[in-house]
């Protein structure tokens, strides 16, 4: 069964792209898993770290990104095409055949405050969180997986996102500007839930960019637990886990999403630069990866 999962957090800079790009390598190269990639956030970065800016400036020529899909619903126009919109092989790694990407364009910016007239426009055939839900559903069923990019907000375009989740997991630094707003998320999402009748839940709070010798952190680490459990309580919402596996901050990180680095030959080789905290990322990314598909029930 297809799990499809939203990265989210309100707070911009925490690796969500990160984390979604790393999650997509790994479970194509390292676990045999077949994953869409869905990016949704105008800044393209999950798009120009899998396929590189020439690929996604002619997928934009053709009309072929989120962008379109959006821009056909509220123009009547028919430009865009699941088909050729889809990149099969989205990575520099050798032989991801079953990584494909759906492409984000910074034209998004442009209609993300028109996309709420889409009812009007559909004469309230379609609500505006319906877009990407109504053009997917039948494609969504040849994936194992479906990992969203989303930008650092719950706008529509989010909600769109939120529309086809089965989960939402939220990177977070654990600082506490980073962490301020994760009560937010999961009270919107939870209301947006039942305001829409869909079923999503949360798959968990995963700690990135950790300095480990930042008292800020270690502190924040500590506590997240506790806070995390008290949201879900206060909502008498089921818990869901803070991830054993913390992403420490690693320079390496940075390096490894460059799309032209030729040395990218295998995901290990990607992300095995350097060690930090005595183990290299690739290890780390595993790990992640195992959890998420324990917590996703695969
Ligand atoms: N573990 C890490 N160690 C060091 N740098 C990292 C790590 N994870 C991400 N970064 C860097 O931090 C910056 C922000 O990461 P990323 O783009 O993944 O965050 P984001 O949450 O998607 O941001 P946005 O909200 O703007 O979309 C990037 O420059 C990225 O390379
Ligand atoms: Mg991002």
């Amino acid at each position: 069964m297809t799990k499809v999962i939203s990265l989210i957090n309100l707070k911009g800079g925490v690796g969500k792209t990160t984390t979604t790009v790393q999650l997509a390598e790994c479970l194509v190269s390292e676990f045999g898993q077949k994953v869409l990639v869905i990016d949704l956030d105008p800044q393209t970065n999950a798009t120009v770290a899998l396929i590189g800016e020439e690929k996604w400036e002619h997928l934009d020529r053709q009309g072929q990104t989120i962008f379109h899909l959006f821009e056909d619903k509220l123009e009547h126009k028919h430009t865009f095409n699941l088909e050729k919109a889809i990149q099969r092989n989205a990575s520099n790694l050798e032989g991801m055949e079953d990584l494909h990407l759906l492409s984000s364009s910074i034209r998004l910016i442009d209609i993300q405050d028109r996309i709420s007239d889409v009812a009007q426009k559909t004469n309230y055939a379609l609500a505006p969180y319906e877009v990407i839900k109504l053009c997917l559903k039948d494609v969504l069923l040849d994936y194992d997986y479906v990992l969203i990019d989303c930008p650092p907000n719950l706008g529509t375009i989010t909600r769109n996102g939120i529309e086809i989740s089965d989960y939402f997991l939220i990177p977070t630094i654990p600082d506490s500007l980073s962490t301020y707003g994760i009560p937010q998320i999961i009270k919107t999402i939870h209301q947006f839930s039942q305001d829409r009748n869909i079923k999503i839940c949360c798959l968990g709070l995963v700690i990135t960019k950790y300095i480990s010798i930042s008292t800020a952190h270690q502190r924040g680490k500590q506590t997240l637990e506790p806070r995390f459990k008290e949201i879900f309580r206060a909502l008498n919402l089921p818990l869901a886990p803070v991830f054993r596996t913390i992403i420490p901050q690693a320079n390496a990180t940075a390096e490894a999403v460059n799309f032209h680095d030729s040395s990218h030959t295998t995901f290990k080789k990607k992300y095995g630069n350097s060690q930090s905290g005595g183990q290299y990322l690739y290890q780390y990314v595993m790990k992640l990866t195992e959890e998420l598909m324990e917590y996703a029930g695969q």
